[in-house]
């Protein structure tokens, strides 16, 4: 029998416990907790705490939504405060929901069941139908003011045309990041040798709470809308007002469905279960919610949950499963990988084979050994990983896993900075991977977009040692590449001309292809608009790189070690001996070759973006206008772009020009 003190003191622990997660899920965006695991211990919570009500505390995780408030934004209170939901994971504690229900209201209503959408809430309010405040669930009570990164998500109107909404109201929904715009960003990420985010959760989260809304709108977000509030509602259920909202503009989702009984939500949970791993996003569940709203206001509130709803999740699927084989892989930036080779086993739709296992850190805390059984499950549904082992199968000869101390490419010893999770190859001219990888990332689109060579060709030149290092490409002749068995006269000369073009792309393209870690596109692009050459940048010092806005610690002391390497100093002298821009484009009125000319630019565009290409026809004296008239000078035409203008611009006699062509009318 437990005495007093023993529950005080397990009561004190597991709330402890649940802060420390809900400060890793709601501000770090990083849990180290199944959600089933958390509900589990947060149950025993408020069973415990039920039965000693003496040990009550109104600070208890059992009393409050989680906490994602971040200081660097401005906190507005909610006008209706932003409750959580009740949970559960079984079919008799939704009987028991029913059964509660009908205590209170009798058996004549009805239940609406959704999607429990797997994102950030986000409350927005709109005046005379336009959008006014995008704030996050906060503490409950109040939130972040996030408008300026919510206006850039295309689904959400910025205003609404006339209808007969409310002059005031205020919709709640879920912002999300779609799974497969969550493993293309991903990708990024990695290329550009930042941290890949665990799952979409953590990235909409993280994308969300960007103080920069310009790098907020490049992350694609989106949004489903779920619940309408106003003093006075346009109809008298929560279904139909939903309906409402879809009329005026809003993006809400039509798997929507409503249940007459139990058994239907039931139906419906069981079809989800099956049918959830096609949807295009994620979902950690099924909400079921009482649909008339005079219902709704007879059951009430608890402090935390509306009592008119609950949430059914699903559990994370698992699968158990034997480790095979680890293999060590080596990317572009020289970050070592280990990857679990897996008993082929069946888990969430697919068949998982491999399993990522990140860093050393995490081998350790598993405990792994080779042939070890081992649970895999799919950490936000996508990313096979491994949570665990069962020791009790293990042989008394299983040798643990260790982390390998040299490069599995080039046999380089393996260093790890201080604070950092990651195994690096510091060999990274030389390492095969990674010196494939820099050319691949040279020559792509955004860097020095040398469209005739590919990943083959760069393969098939490192072979023949055409090329070792990046200035090598500006070395080579038609007559060194028709010798190759692969490649024509035609394609040789394509090659050697786009690599000839590829010397006039900005220095902040060159900059971003050189591949220094932590230097990305936008990285680039900033540090090109403070300093004027590459070589002002080589002799710049941490300390005057981080006086840069958006320049860290982490980014300045890259740059400033990679330009104190003897060999990527010459690298960058040989690319400015063979005529690469090494010098930032002047910033002010450049020249006057567009004076007056009148000009839309529609279409994506390779050099510039939106603002960018107004800034720079301004710069250049002339004027960006949007709509496409007879006093129109010239259409300027990006990647797809829309028939209407272009079709227009052909009737009108407007000419048509291509990006190259608008550059070298600038130059
Ligand atoms: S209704 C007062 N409907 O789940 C009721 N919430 O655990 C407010 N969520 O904070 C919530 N999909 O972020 C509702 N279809 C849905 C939902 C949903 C996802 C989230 C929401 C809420 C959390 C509660």
């Amino acid at each position: 029998m437990d005495t007093k003190n023993d529950i005080k003191n397990k009561i004190a622990t597991l709330r402890e416990e649940l802060h420390r997660h809900n400060y890793l899920y709601y501000v770090k965006n990083a849990t180290d907790i199944s959600d089933y695991a958390f509900d589990t211990q947060l149950k025993e919570l408020e069973a415990l705490e039920k039965e000693h009500p003496e040990f009550a505390d109104s600070n208890s995780p059992t009393q409050r939504v989680g906490d994602d408030r971040d200081q660097r934004f401005e906190q507005v209170a909610h006008q209706y405060p932003m409750l959580s939901l009740a949970n559960t994971y079984n079919d008799q504690e939704l009987r028991d929901f029913d059964t509660r229900i009908r205590k209170t209201i009798g058996n004549d209503f009805t239940y609406v069941c959704e999607l429990k959408f797997d994102g950030i809430s986000i409350s927005l309010r709109y005046q005379n139908g336009a959008l006014t405040k995008a704030v996050t669930r906060g503490d409950g009570a109040s939130g972040d003011d996030v408008t300026a990164n919510v206006k850039t998500i295309r689904s959400i109107p910025l205003q609404l045309p006339p209808g007969d909404y409310p002059e005031f109201f205020e919709i709640r929904g879920e912002i999300y990041l779609p799974k497969d715009r969550f493993l293309k960003m991903n990708e990024e990420r990695e290329q550009q040798g930042d941290k890949p985010f665990a799952n979409p959760r953590n990235a909409a989260a993280g994308s969300l709470k960007l103080i920069n809304s310009s790098a907020a709108a490049k992350r694609p977000l989106d949004c489903y809308l779920y619940y309408l509030m106003a003093d006075q509602l346009p109809a008298s259920s929560h279904y139909d007002n939903m309906q409402k909202a879809l009329q005026w503009g809003f993006r809400v989702p039509d798997t929507m469905k409503r249940a007459d009984n139990i058994d239907q939500a039931l139906q419906y949970i069981a079809h989800w279960e099956e049918n959830r791993h096609d949807l295009p996003y994620e979902i950690d569940g099924i909400v079921i919610k009482v649909d008339g709203l005079t219902h709704q206001q007879q059951l009430g509130f608890t402090a935390k949950s509306p009592r008119w709803a609950i949430s059914y999740k699903y559990k994370a699927e698992q699968a158990v499963t034997k480790l095979k084989s680890i293999d060590f892989q080596v990317g572009r930036t020289g970050v070592v990988t280990p990857v679990a080779n897996l008993e082929p086993v069946q888990l969430a739709g697919t068949t998982v084979k491999r399993a990522s296992l990140h860093n050393q850190d995490i081998i350790k805390s598993l405990d792994l050994h080779y042939s070890d059984m081992v649970y895999v499950e799919k950490g936000g549904e996508i990313i096979p990983k491994i949570t665990g082992a069962d020791t009790e199968q293990r042989t008394p000869e299983a040798k643990p896993v260790t982390f390998i101390t040299h490069c599995p490419e080039c046999n380089t010893k393996l260093e790890r900075k201080e604070g950092l999770a990651a195994h690096i190859c510091p060999n990274e001219n030389h390492c095969p991977p990674q010196q494939k990888g820099k050319f691949v990332h040279f020559i792509s689109r955004k860097a020095l977009n040398i469209e005739w060579l590919g990943e083959e060709t760069i393969q098939l030149f490192l072979s023949q040692n055409l090329i070792e290092t990046l200035p090598d490409l500006y070395e080579l002749k038609t007559t060194d590449l028709v010798k190759l068995e692969r490649l024509g006269e035609k394609s040789a000369q394509n090659i050697i001309e786009s690599i000839e073009k590829s010397k006039s792309v900005p220095m902040q393209r060159v900059l971003y292809g050189l591949g220094i870690r932590f230097v990305g596109e936008t990285v680039a692009k900033t540090l090109a608009k403070e300093i004027q050459s590459i070589e002002e940048l080589a002799q710049t010092s941490v300390e005057e790189l981080i006086e840069i806005n958006d320049i860290g610690t982490r980014i300045a002391e890259s740059l400033y070690s990679w330009f104190r390497t003897p060999e990527n100093q010459k690298l960058v002298e040989r690319l400015k001996h063979h005529g690469l821009q090494m010098e930032a484009d002047k910033p002010t009125n450049s020249s006057n070759e567009l004076d007056g000319l009148k000009i839309v630019a529609t279409g994506k565009l390779t050099n510039f973006s939106r603002s960018e290409i107004k800034e720079t026809i301004e710069k250049h004296g002339g004027k960006a206008v949007s709509a496409i008239s007879a006093q129109t000078d010239f259409l300027l035409a990006g990647e797809n772009a829309g028939d209407s203008k272009l079709n227009k611009a052909n009737k009108l006699g407007v000419r048509i020009i291509s990006e190259e062509e608008f550059l070298e009318m600038i130059n």
